[in-house]
């Protein structure tokens, strides 16, 4: 599904230097690295305040503990999404409140997320999947009417810019009260291991998010509040500090990639390609294609029989698993997450594909569904 080797040799010399530096100085947690990382990455989204930590989980989870949310709290977010997302409300005590997604975009369904709010909702959380920003525009205006939080899920999208109907454009990431990510090794911005950050504008929020992640301490040894250890270690920011600078490049060569797919997909029938929201630039974190009229779960082990890796992202919507049973969600309940759930399926994308695999995987997806 992805080349990493193939990206790591792009940059082999400057990549095996940094992280030598890296131990030659001994300076494993914070230091250089990580300031620096930190201030680049600030620069490349707009953004005020990076705050880098441990992995997209954790950053969930730190940002939802920003707001002094309390047990029971409501959190809306999407039925079609990674369960992180969900999983950090969970396990905070808040209550998960899953709405469904766009059948276009696959993103937050803004109209359900209107019909959500309730006296006890205290945030939103809208995930940018598979690399398009969702409506945020209409999200804000939503949570600015009601006096709620957005935590944007920028986990997939990391690069990808929004356009306001007043024609702001801005980063993802950066529109709601905090945004978080993950450097995943597979992400679009990945580095070697775990890692993760928040974003914000807020100087406040900033201060507490940074205390949270640093065990609930402003000061060393005086901890005001519960917090937790999260960080992203040296080796991990020189990596990234490393890849950052073709972060650019690395999304052009996916769009483009995905406008290939697209032209020879667009062809069948049987498959309808993701959609590009004008308002969003679509940085393709995944190529996830919609079947129409063919059997989607024999696709996969068709696929690997001639050597291609294929991802169903996400087979069970968040609904229905197991874990969330508690939420009393029934089958049928969100029509669109459920009919994704049994057609989609996603393909190799990432930064290094050159035109000989692409026509290779083009060439076994339309006959496996033809
Ligand atoms: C949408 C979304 N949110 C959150 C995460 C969690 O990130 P991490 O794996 O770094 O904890 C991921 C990672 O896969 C994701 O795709």
């Amino acid at each position: 599904m992805v080349d990493l080797m193939g990206q790591y040799e792009k940059v082999k010399a400057e990549m095996d230097q940094a992280i030598l530096n890296v131990v030659k100085s001994s300076i494993y947690i914070g230091g250089p690295e990580v300031k620096g990382f930190q201030e680049e990455m600030e620069k490349f989204l707009g953004v005020k305040h990076v705050i880098p930590c441990a992995n997209g989980t954790d950053a969930l989870q730190i940002a939802m503990m920003a707001f002094n949310l309390q047990p029971g709290d409501e959190v809306i977010t999407a039925a079609f999404t990674y369960v992180a997302t969900a999983e950090v409300i969970a396990l905070l005590k808040l209550k998960p409140v899953l709405v469904d997604v766009d059948p276009e975009t696959f993103n937050i369904d803004v109209e359900q997320v209107r019909k959500a709010i309730g006296p006890k909702t205290k945030a939103i959380v809208p995930v940018h999947l598979f690399g398009q920003c969702a409506n945020m525009e209409e999200i804000m205006k939503i949570a600015t009417e009601a006096g709620i939080f957005v935590i944007e899920d920028t986990a997939q999208a990391i690069g990808a810019s929004y356009t306001f109907s007043d024609a702001r454009k801005v980063s993802a990431g950066s529109m709601g009260h905090i945004g978080c990510t993950s450097f995943f090794p597979s992400k679009n911005l990945g580095c070697y291991g775990d890692g993760g950050a928040m974003m914000t504008n807020d100087d406040d929020l900033a201060f507490k998010i940074r205390q949270i992640a640093n065990h609930g301490q402003g000061k060393r040894y005086y901890h005001d509040v519960v917090g937790v250890n999260s960080r992203l270690d040296a080796i991990q920011a020189a990596i990234l500090r490393v890849k950052l600078p073709h972060l650019d490049s690395y999304n052009i060569a996916r769009r483009e990639a995905a406008s290939y797919y697209d032209e020879h997909f667009n062809k069948s029938d049987r498959l309808i390609t993701p959609v590009r929201d004008p308002k969003s630039t679509h940085v393709f974190h995944q190529y996830t294609l919609k079947t129409n009229g063919v059997e989607r779960d024999l696709i996969p082990d068709k696929l690997a029989a001639k050597g291609i890796p294929s991802m169903i992202y996400y087979p069970v919507p968040l609904h229905l698993q197991k874990a969330y049973s508690d939420l009393g969600y029934k089958e049928g309940q969100f029509p669109v997450t459920e009919d994704l759930c049994r057609r989609v399926f996603s393909l190799p994308m990432h930064s290094e594909l050159g035109r000989e695999e692409l026509d290779f995987i083009v060439a076994a997806v339309l006959e496996v569904v033809s």
